[in-house]
């Protein structure tokens, strides 16, 4: 099966009360982990390149990873460009061959949000790409920029139908309490989103699927093994995931997760190596990291996303 665009799959995420994962790839083993419990569990899946990954692993080597995977798994998988920044990224991406892209504009001015948007939805519509935009601002960390919790702010649901009718994108990033990176809330700090703002969006445009970013739970359990074995991680406080669960069931139909992911890699690289010191054979390490990968994922698909069985 070919690349497909997120079109119906949301259509059936959103009819359905689920929510179709969007996972941050980098290097073959994350593409491997992510795609195998994706097929054991029969879910569609959304493989997301933020810039920084196509700089690390290139566009070509991504390409034939994701060709691969398509051709091991026979799933309907979509790849995306995760924040897209410029028209002229989001153009390479979709003339590589990406069929859905997100135009992030969210730190411009209303207008030009919508102006820059709607060219990159030009662009790609008429090359068949489906497109993502974003409003609000998400605190955290993207690309290395850092966005300060006073930055940040939630969407303005009063603006919404218009963004949407004015760009013409065919999904929404919002930002309702969630973050990037692994510290999401302070310690101490009762982790909390504002579902009244996802509820008043959904009622102004019915049927429209929502995004969540920044949706990682950040497992402490992965943190603690970080921790024992020689890392130094900060107390890190991730979203709840019966709140992830809740916001599939409403008009969120996808949530992404990239934190999780590198928090599983990383700790399990780092036990293998504590607990053998001899170890050089990359090998060695990358498989039980895979491994992990592939379980953190078929969690996700069944006790937080629901699309378990959707494909
Ligand atoms: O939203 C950001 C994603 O986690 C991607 O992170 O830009 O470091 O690849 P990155
Ligand atoms: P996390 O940092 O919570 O995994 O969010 C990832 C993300 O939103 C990618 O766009
Ligand atoms: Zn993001």
């Amino acid at each position: 099966m070919p690349l497909v665009t997120t079109k119906e799959m949301f259509e059936k995420a959103y009819a359905g009360g689920y929510a179709v994962g969007a996972f941050n790839v980098n290097n073959m083993e994350i593409i491997q982990g992510i795609t195998e419990a994706a097929k054991d569990l029969n879910a569609p899946l959304i493989l997301q390149v933020s810039a920084g990954a196509r700089k690390y692993a290139n566009h070509t080597y991504l390409m034939k990873l994701v060709e691969a995977a398509l051709e091991e798994t026979g799933l309907p998988i979509a790849l995306h460009l995760d924040h897209g920044d410029s028209f002229e990224l989001c153009k390479s991406c979709i003339d590589g061959g990406f069929t859905s892209v997100m135009f992030d504009g969210s730190h411009h001015s209303f207008e030009e949000n919508i102006r820059l948007t709607r060219e990159v939805v030009e662009y790609a519509h008429a090359r068949g790409v489906v497109v993502e935009g974003e409003l609000g601002r998400l605190a955290g960390v993207e690309d290395d920029v850092n966005v300060s919790a006073e930055d940040a702010s939630y969407t303005k649901p009063e603006e919404v139908e218009e963004f949407v009718r004015r760009t013409g994108v065919d999904s929404l990033a919002i930002a309702i309490g969630t973050s990037h990176g692994a510290f999401k809330f302070k310690p101490g700090q009762k982790p909390q989103l504002r579902f009244d703002i996802l509820e008043e969006i959904a009622r102004r445009v019915p049927g429209f699927p929502i995004v969540l970013h920044g949706a990682s739970s950040v497992v402490p359990e992965y943190v603690k093994m970080i921790n024992d074995y020689g890392g130094k991680m900060p107390d890190a406080i991730g979203i709840p995931e019966d709140m992830l669960r809740e916001a599939a069931k409403l008009a969120v139909c996808k949530i992404n997760i990239d934190s999780d992911l590198r928090l599983a890699m990383t700790a399990t690289i780092r036990q293998h190596l504590a607990q053998h010191p001899d170890q050089f054979d990359p090998r060695q390490y990358l498989k039980p990291a895979r491994d992990n990968i592939k379980k953190m994922v078929a969690h996700k698909i069944v006790d937080v996303l629901g699309c378990d069985g959707k494909a």
